[in-house]
């Protein structure tokens, strides 16, 4: 059985272009005199501080295709499976958008066509543009040939995912079978951490506001009926979700094993184990989340946050057909990947 990463991003080279080419949130600034500050890469605006320490530090690994693949072999992953990065086409004008999108994702599927076999994508959607542009790319991302779904933040069309104007967007979605990757972006407004939050480094916005940001918005949808209206609409939830009781339209069970999978990115056994118990064994997936969360430590190159990962795997499931699905055989029998 491959193993298959379902939860690793990309700034493709197009999207790359549009954040060099900008000054306000998100973007890249480069540094090109400053080697240490290198390229910075500014996503939120808690992060746009007014220092040339802003933001985060952006490499080849976040662009580069080959440093994907090589970062892939280096931890034995036969198959990626990227997705744009946050905060993707949220914050385009509604004018550009649908074109914008349609140049990103060609880019992408060209990469992926260049590595055959050995990559494969979810895209992005303009959702910022008139719902029939949008539409209109989910109709066209269906007939690429490497790409699997779509990935999508928490916003919708700007008024969350349990909007009814989202509802030609959910149906075009469930008519071509399109997995909707759900991945969090604006976790929860910063008031919340107080006034030490910086003291405690990505433990609050990260670790807490991004699952608590996916679970309000599953449970919006939940609650407004979403998959009463489209029972065969697919979200692979990130993060593993974050196993919570919810009260119920269609029963929360029944959504969670028949219309959720989760990514296995939870960094331990008892997330996993909690994550398996909701959704599955055969719903959850194997990830990484590359390339965030770099080592930390000079020259370090495995990467702890890949090793947490797939070691929970390992110990959450000691029956290794298991495990082995979970790294990759439910990825490639659900996304249809090769074997
Ligand atoms: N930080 C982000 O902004 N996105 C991720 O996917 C992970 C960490
Ligand atoms: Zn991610």
């Amino acid at each position: 059985m491959p193993v298959v990463d379902v939860h690793t991003h990309m700034y493709p080279p197009a999207y790359m272009q549009l954040l060099r080419n900008r000054t306000s949130v998100p973007y890249v600034k480069s540094f090109p005199d400053d080697p240490i500050a290198g390229d910075r890469l500014v996503i939120l605006p808690a992060e746009d501080t007014a220092s040339t320490s802003r933001g985060r530090p952006i490499g080849p690994g976040y662009y580069d295709v080959n440093e994907k693949l090589a970062f892939m072999r280096k931890h034995h992953i036969d198959i990626p499976v990227i997705s744009l990065a946050n905060p993707w086409l949220d914050w385009l004008p509604s004018n550009e958008a649908a074109q914008i999108a349609r140049q990103v994702n060609d880019d992408v599927e060209r990469m992926c066509a260049e590595h055959e076999g050995q990559l494969y994508a979810f895209g992005t959607l303009p959702l910022s543009a008139p719902a029939e542009q949008v539409v209109a790319e989910i109709e066209r991302l269906a007939s690429l040939p490497h790409h699997r779904g779509i990935i999508m933040g928490t916003t919708g069309l700007g008024s969350g995912l349990d909007d009814p104007a989202l509802d030609p967007i959910y149906a075009a979605l469930e008519k071509h079978q399109q997995l909707v990757f759900l991945h969090p972006h604006y976790g929860l407004p910063t008031s919340v951490y107080g006034p030490r939050a910086s003291d405690y480094g990505h433990v609050l916005p990260l670790a807490l506001g991004f699952p608590l940001e996916t679970t309000i918005a599953v449970t919006r949808m939940l609650l407004s009926g979403v998959w009463d209206r489209f029972p065969k609409l697919n979200v692979l939830i990130a993060h593993s979700g974050e196993a919570r009781q919810l009260e119920n339209r269609r029963d929360v069970w029944s959504v969670l094993k028949e219309n959720v999978f989760l990514d296995a990115v939870i960094y331990s056994e008892v997330g996993l184990r909690a994550a398996i118990d909701a959704s599955g064994v055969d719903r959850l997936m194997f990830g990484t989340d590359h390339p965030f969360f770099p080592p930390l430590a000079e020259g370090e190159t495995e990467w702890l946050s890949v090793k947490l990962n797939s070691q929970a795997v390992q110990t959450a499931l000691e029956d290794k057909q298991m495990a082995n699905a979970v790294m990759g055989g439910n990825a490639a029998r659900i996304l249809r990947l090769p074997r």
